[in-house]
């Protein structure tokens, strides 16, 4: 059967990386968090000294690219969860302390340019339903199906909020509503592939849609995008 290239960008803590992953479960497509790569070297360059006074060592941290292995491995539930260098660090990675510091980690283009070649690998001849911020635009340029999704900064910092007040974590709305905003200034203004549209990307506005809603949208899209009727 003929398999396409879905690539889904958008703003953080849009609830894309769920929607993709049902997406792909749906549709037998392997699912790639881009983010959770750039999670787990920005938990990389806490764990070996490249973030000194609350900024990060560039060169130190390109220094060490060679010594990050990245991988996904399956949980008993069938979700993929990202391995750093041997170790499972799905958990360790969705800290505000990681969040704080991944935007300006993921400006570094040496630290694209590895990650970008790992994704279009792991894309390579097989279904993949890939999301991130540039997936569209730098990773697959060509991919078959591309989406935009975005909600508004205060719906976005809402949902964060309680997904970290649910695994336990003392933090303040105020708080999270920064990083959210600040995380959307860093993405959006990098030198390096920033968070833009594609132009040939469809925009999804998720802020007064339920997660059903969604997957039923980006399901029909992809169903279309697969069959070649559009
Ligand atoms: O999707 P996320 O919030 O887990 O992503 C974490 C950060 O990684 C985000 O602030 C921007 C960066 N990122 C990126 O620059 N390019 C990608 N393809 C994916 C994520």
């Amino acid at each position: 059967m003929h398999t396409i290239t879905i690539a889904i960008d958008g703003h953080s803590s849009t609830g894309k990386s769920t929607v993709a992953k049902e997406l792909a479960d749906y549709i037998g497509y392997l699912y790639v968090d881009t983010g959770a790569m750039y999670r787990a070297v920005t938990l990389f360059a806490l764990q070996n000294g490249c973030i000194i006074d609350d900024t990060v060592d560039e060169a130190g941290l390109i220094e060490k690219l060679g010594n990050i292995e990245l991988s996904f491995q399956k949980n008993a539930e069938g979700k993929a969860e990202i391995i750093l260098n041997g170790k499972n660090v799905e958990k360790q990675i969705r800290t505000l302390e990681v969040s704080e510091y991944v935007s300006p980690v993921a400006t570094i283009s040496e630290v694209r340019k590895k990650l970008v070649e790992q994704q279009q690998r792991m894309g390579q001849g097989q279904g993949v339903v890939m999301d991130g911020r540039d997936i569209g635009t730098v990773v697959f340029p060509d991919a078959e199906l591309k989406v935009f999704m975005t909600a508004s900064p205060e719906v976005r910092a809402q949902r964060r909020y309680d997904e970290l007040l649910d695994r336990g974590h003392a933090i303040s709305y105020e708080e999270v509503y920064e990083n959210v905003m600040e995380r959307d200034t860093i993405d959006s203004t990098r030198e390096d592939s920033p968070l833009k549209q594609a132009e040939d990307a469809i925009v999804i506005d998720n802020s007064e849609m339920n997660q059903e809603d969604q997957f039923h949208v980006l399901l029909q899209l992809a169903k279309d995008r697969i069959a070649g009727r559009v």
